[in-house]
């Protein structure tokens, strides 16, 4: 009888490149009208981000054309800031690498969405990425790179320069899969992305031929977003312990001074009392316990404000409404902001705008458009914060009902947003996100109540001014003939009295 021994277990460790090839659906490439449609996306994300670096109203150009039955071409130009040489073959061909990983709003954040097109489009099709791109000054150069996917290394397989019109970056991939069954979600991806970046406009070419111009509804670049330091309730023991290793020589006081916002001396001062702290204490005699003790106590002390904004970008009221104005047909539409806040740390606001107009379905509840860091969400809607709290609200006590179709479009700036999945499709439900965006609706809520009931009234008070009209002319005409006068007295001044406007003759 021959015995079994025990199985072999082999160890290995894979690269982030080998990583996503095996477990794309986390990235949104799960299937190739999903990856159609990410790439589009994580190219024209990358394009506004790039325009926005550079301070210049974004042109973006999409073409998409299948080159065979379903091999499909999708080149995503822009103006924006280009791409040095030095960084091009590691920024498009090397899974997590790129230069966003900063404290303030972007809409990439993991270094990740060029390289997963680029991915998927090496594996279905075998073709390498073609970049071209140009800075300020220099001369532009184009680049066909691969990723080499057990390494997570780019290999570049050719380089030339190439003039290009004016600065900014082309990416073109090749792909495969069904352009017709992605172009409907393209179509709403742009024109919704033009809403909630309204100084944005977005060209989509589908075989040569223009299918749609979308934007530029709003002619001022926001002000940039800029980086901040952290805010002191982010902390947590490991970004303590490596802030430290910079500020070795500094004095516990002026270490959470110059270490975070919104610490003062004073502020500081308050801490350090409430944890027991010396504030004269030297930050490199900290011990891994102190780090512990101090991470817990600055989550918990109440004595921080709340974040500054100047990393973030909302928006804004006149942009938004401008930008669903040019989109939808609207009748009225009404815009509220709720913070900034912050979620373990990280400034948030959220804005949004509920809608009135003929474009939208008829429901008892309004229709959602969702928006993170100004990139519309279009899947998994009902796993996501915004949709979860739109339901919990009696929309019925706002007067919202299926005769006069409303939709509500929400966005959420923050220099982190909780995606549930690198794909970025839907937010998590956080506590202080669920608060600010009920308050957010409430509002939203009472301020279309509030017009539905003052029509509501008005009209009501129509239909009785009118009533009253007709009687006391009647009245009047038989109070003439009673009198046996030809004249007829005017009553209106009676009814303008009672309702002190003129009723219509
Ligand atoms: N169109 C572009 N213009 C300028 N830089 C770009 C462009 N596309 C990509 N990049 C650079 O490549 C990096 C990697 O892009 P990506 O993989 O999409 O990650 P992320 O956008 O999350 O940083 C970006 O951080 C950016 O620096
Ligand atoms: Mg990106």
């Amino acid at each position: 009888m021959s015995q079994k021994g025990p199985m072999e277990i082999a160890f290995e460790s894979i690269s982030p490149a080998e990583f996503f090839y095996r477990n794309r659906q986390l990235a949104g490439f799960g299937n190739s009208s999903q990856a159609i449609y990410s790439t589009v996306r994580e190219l024209v994300e990358n394009s506004l981000d790039s325009c926005e670096d550079a301070q210049r109203l974004p042109s973006v150009k999409v073409e998409m054309s299948c080159e065979d039955s379903d091999i499909i071409r999708i080149c995503v130009s822009d103006n924006g800031t280009g791409v040095a040489e030095e960084y091009v073959s590691r920024a498009f061909a090397k899974v997590l690498y790129g230069s966003k990983y900063h404290n303030r709003q972007r809409r990439g954040t993991f270094g990740l969405g060029v390289t997963m097109a680029v991915l998927y489009g090496q594996i279905t099709t075998d073709s390498p990425v073609l970049i071209h791109t140009q800075c300020s000054g220099l001369q532009g150069k184009e680049y066909t790179l691969f990723i080499d996917v057990e390494t997570n290394q780019p290999i570049v397989e050719s380089s030339r320069p190439l003039k290009r019109e004016f600065d900014g970056t082309s990416v073109t991939v090749q792909l495969r899969g069904d352009l017709k069954r992605a172009q409907e979600r393209i179509v709403e991806y742009i024109r919704l992305s033009t809403i909630s970046t309204p100084h944005a406009q977005i060209l989509l070419e589908i075989n040569g031929t223009e299918s749609l111009k979308s934007g530029r509804w709003w002619d001022t670049v926001p002000p940039p977003v800029l980086g901040s330091n952290p805010h002191p309730r982010a902390a947590d023991f490991e970004m303590l312990r490596r802030l430290a290793q910079t500020n070795g020589e500094k004095r516990l006081q002026d270490f959470l001074v110059s270490s975070f916002q919104k610490v003062g001396t004073k502020t500081s001062s308050r801490f350090l009392k409430f944890v027991s702290f010396d504030p004269a204490q030297k930050v490199s005699s900290l011990t891994r316990d102190d780090f512990g003790r101090l991470s817990t106590a600055l989550r918990k002390f109440d004595g921080f404000e709340n974040p500054d904004s100047k990393s973030l970008s909302p928006i804004g009221k006149e942009a938004f409404l401008a930008g669903i104005r040019s989109t939808f047909s609207i009748s009225s539409q009404y815009y509220s902001s709720r913070g900034p806040s912050e979620w373990q740390g990280n400034p948030f606001i959220v804005e949004g705008v509920i809608a009135i107009g003929d474009d939208f379905p008829r429901s008892d509840i309004p229709a959602i458009y969702r928006f993170a860091n100004r990139v519309p969400l279009l899947y998994d809607s009902s796993e996501d914060v915004l949709t979860k709290t739109v339901k919990k609200v009696n929309w019925k006590r706002y007067n919202v009902t299926s005769s006069a179709p409303a939709a509500l479009l929400l966005h959420i700036c923050s220099t982190r947003v909780p995606y549930k999945a690198a794909g970025k499709q839907s937010i998590d439900t956080i506590p202080e996100i669920e608060i600010a965006v009920l308050s957010l609706l409430k509002d939203l809520g009472r301020k279309l109540g509030k017009t539905v009931r003052k029509s509501e009234k008005a009209l009501r008070e129509n239909k009785k001014m009118r009533e009253y009209a007709r009687s006391f002319r009647h009245l009047a005409k038989f109070g003439a003939a009673l009198a046996g006068v030809d004249e007829i007295p005017n009553t209106n001044r009676l009814v303008k009295q009672l309702f002190e406007v003129y009723p219509d003759e």
